[in-house]
């Protein structure tokens, strides 16, 4: 069904499709008998698929990942798909339109995509309006949280701070993002010294809260394992809550299409299902090197039930698709979870 749907909306360009679908959504969810309809097509519920992700409960352990929801206009009807969790962002202080059009490209025989979207986004201040009115019974939020890209990245801290006061009390966790590859230098801020700084400033406005949030930091697959060491130990000893891993890749690995058309979309991050290996390397390191006990919330080419479970065995407690929805509509939440029950009620 939704292969045939699919056929259709892939006809229209992909940021067209984006807000059209969003558009319905959005419409549906205001219709009470036609959200009663669609959260009965999707909702999974069962005891067994329960988790707790850095003291929070979820309902079961597959969310949304960053950059579908970037504005927070979307969560309250995606809640309806079976997400046990939405993270929206990434938000920035300031409002700004990020790159120029074209910026997302999908390579459908590769099931792939590659984005330089560029943190559009409405600004920390609109967003946080939004917050305010609506967070559905059982759907935990999570705020990614960047900076402008005017900003230069010796004031990056100045930035993250501000969207982290925005956002901390309306949301249930705070991602702090500091790996997307297509907002110039940002990469950068991962070199173990300038995120230190991020870091320690961000813990040190988190203990003045009376709630305690957690706060998880998301990564790069392209990270060297020097690197990844650095950023791991300052994790340890900042108290940083978990890791989400990863980010999309700068890496064209994978990809089965000439040259020419590579060449011919040109920069962005890539996700998707040649981002499954990546993904999975960096979680099995992460739980190597920790001996299990940082929590992680596993990102990357989830695009079957079998990739979810992969991904859990490797190390992560959670994890987040964009790209697997993008390919296989919304069922592949539920597909997901009845694989996980029946992997646990059959040992
Ligand atoms: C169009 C697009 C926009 C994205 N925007 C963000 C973003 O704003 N912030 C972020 O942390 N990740 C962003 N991501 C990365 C995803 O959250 C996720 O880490 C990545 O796509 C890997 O998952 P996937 O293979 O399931 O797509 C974006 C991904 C895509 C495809």
């Amino acid at each position: 069904m939704y292969r045939f749907l699919r056929s259709i909306l892939f006809l229209f360009p992909a940021e067209f499709i984006h807000k059209l679908v969003a558009g319905i959504l959005r419409l549906a969810y205001v219709i009470p008998p036609v959200r009663a309809v669609i959260r009965a097509c999707y909702s999974v519920r069962d005891p067994l698929l329960e988790r707790e992700f850095c003291g929070i409960k979820l309902a079961h352990p597959v969310g949304l990942a960053a950059g579908f929801d970037k504005n927070a206009t979307l969560y309250s009807a995606f809640s309806m798909l079976g997400f046990a969790f939405i993270e929206i962002g990434t938000v920035t202080p300031v409002g700004q339109a990020g790159n120029p059009k074209p910026r997302l490209f999908r390579i459908v025989q590769d099931e792939a995509l590659i984005n330089r979207m560029g943190f559009n986004n409405e600004g920390a201040d609109v967003i946080v309006k939004r917050l305010k009115k609506a967070h559905p019974a059982g759907l935990v939020i999570g705020g990614n949280i960047g900076k402008n890209t005017q900003t230069p990245n010796s004031e990056a801290v100045t930035d993250y701070l501000y969207c982290f006061d925005a956002l901390y009390p309306y949301v249930d966790y705070i991602t702090v993002n500091v790996s997307c590859p297509n907002v110039a230098g940002l990469s950068a801020l991962q070199n173990p010294e300038i995120l230190r700084d991020i870091l320690t400033a961000i813990v040190k406005h988190r203990n003045r809260q009376i709630e305690r949030k957690p706060v998880l930091l998301k990564i790069s697959p392209d990270l060297s394992i020097l690197y990844l060491d650095d950023i791991l130990q300052i994790v340890e000893e900042l108290g940083i809550d978990g890791i989400v891993a990863v980010n999309t890749t700068t890496q064209r690995t994978g990809l089965t299409i000439g040259k020419d058309r590579i060449e011919a979309i040109g920069k962005g991050g890539m996700s998707g299902k040649p981002l499954k290996l990546p993904a999975l390397e960096t979680i099995n390191y992460i739980r190597q090197r920790t001996k299990g006990k940082l929590p992680v919330i596993g990102t990357g080419g989830v695009m079957s039930p079998e990739d979810a479970t992969r991904l859990l065995n490797a190390g992560a407690t959670l994890v987040q698709v964009y790209s697997g929805f993008i390919y296989h509509g919304p069922s592949l939440v539920k597909k997901i979870n009845k694989e996980l029950l029946k992997i646990i009620i059959n040992g």
